[in-house]
């Protein structure tokens, strides 16, 4: 298919409608660090110029959606489903996840674990376990795993367990706020400030040394989360980084990770896409029909050599940067952004070792919400819905 160049700019960030459904939960955006900024634009250049069908078709299709009000008001009714989930739509959130999962597994296996020796029970973390559909499924295909699930208490605000957690001797769940998790995360009583807001609140360790083969890190953050006002401002960085830092210091070598994700070409993604590819396999896995008009997809990385210098080299930095976040209440935008380029690979490097696999499994996400899109009602003419192509 011969593919048409787009106008500059017609897929950038910098266009992005700031009430999008992608940065629905960030009400300010930080500011850019110079790193991420160089790293946007080098990616779009690349895109452009590689002229990906299914990237040019969404480009377009996301710019016809912004203009038309009738897709915001679609995706604030989706939100408010959400928020206000009665009984009937939590059961339906369970059984989408179940799904999603089960198909996840059919395209990719990476559900059924392969213990790493006959005598080792599987093990499985999940961090943010309600209403249960991901860990429903891991456990009917390895009935004799032990699993490690956390999830964010409904009463401040986390969506319900809907898994019968009885029925599940083999299942410890604890419902907390992960992003409270110091002592597991790795930061000592006497490194949290005396007068930080939430200086009672930190957690003791609840992982005891565990290793697991596999962990889920889709948790996203909810606006029905009642939490301290300094976390207003990054609290999607704040959950990601302690899902991956928590996943990726408790894992197996071998071990695999299920990363809820969004927006495959942007400056972050494309960054820690990269950095997973250095010490392990990374596949990208979007449902063809749940969730398939946002940019959400799943990061899929397995055989995590975890005890290699790069994976040992990255969670150290994730965790300089987890303290900064969380426990400076002086970090300034300007400090944070700095942050992003410490010890990053140089934007060369990234695009030159990666810049292809990237567009490979861009295609398949692209692919799939392109697709999604082209048939959602804001985005189709008035021609196509009446059937007529004249009018
Ligand atoms: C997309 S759902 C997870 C779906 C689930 N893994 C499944 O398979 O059914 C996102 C979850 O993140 C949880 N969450 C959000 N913020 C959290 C936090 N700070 N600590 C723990 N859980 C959190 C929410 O309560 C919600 O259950």
């Amino acid at each position: 298919m011969q593919a048409q160049k787009l106008p500059e700019d017609s897929c950038n960030d910098r266009t992005q409608k700031p009430s999008s459904p992608e940065n629905a939960e960030e009400p300010s955006r930080p500011k850019r660090s110079d790193y991420i900024g160089r790293l946007e634009s080098a990616i779009q250049d690349y895109l452009r110029e590689a002229q990906v069908p299914e990237f040019q078709r969404l480009c377009e299709l996301r710019k016809k959606g912004w203009e038309n009000p009738a897709g915001d008001a679609f995706f604030a009714k989706q939100r408010q489903t959400a928020d206000n989930a009665d009984d009937k739509t939590a059961r339906h959130f369970y059984t989408m996840m179940l799904d999603i999962g089960k198909d996840m597994n059919r395209q990719t296996g990476v559900f059924s674990i392969e213990p790493s020796s006959p005598t080792q029970q599987p093990a499985i973390l999940d961090m943010c376990m309600a209403p249960g559909g991901f860990l429903a499924t891991a456990l009917a295909l390895n009935p004799t795993a032990q699993a490690l699930a956390f999830s964010l208490p409904p009463e401040e605000g986390g969506h319900n367990v809907a898994l019968d957690l009885a029925a599940y001797p083999n299942v410890t769940a604890h419902l907390c706020d992960i992003t409270m998790l110091a002592a597991d995360i790795g930061v000592s009583s006497a490194e949290i400030p005396v007068d930080h807001p939430d200086v009672h609140g930190f957690l003791p360790a609840h992982f005891n040394q565990k290793k697991f083969d596999l962990a889920f890190c889709d948790g996203q953050v909810l606006r029905t989360h009642a939490r301290a006002s300094y976390r207003e401002k990054r609290e999607a960085t704040r959950l990601t980084l302690t899902q991956l830092i928590l996943s990726l210091s408790h894992l197996k070598p071998g071990g695999t990770m299920i990363v809820l994700s969004h927006k495959i070409e942007a400056p972050a993604m494309v960054q820690m896409l990269y950095e997973f590819s250095r010490f392990s396999t990374v596949t990208v896995y979007k449902h063809a029909k749940f969730h398939a008009k946002r940019s959400s997809f799943y990061m899929i990385a397995s055989g995590l050599k975890v005890d290699s210098e790069e994976a040992v080299a990255l969670l150290e930095r994730w965790r300089r940067k987890w303290k900064s976040l969380v426990l400076d209440m002086k970090l300034t935008d300007e400090r944070f952004a700095e942050m992003a380029e410490e010890g990053a690979p140089t934007i060369e490097e990234i695009l030159d070792t990666f810049g292809e696999r990237l567009i490979e499994m861009g295609r398949t996400v692209w692919g799939v919400q392109a697709e999604a899109l082209g048939k959602a009602p804001f985005i189709k003419s008035k021609a196509e819905k009446s059937g007529s192509w004249r009018s």
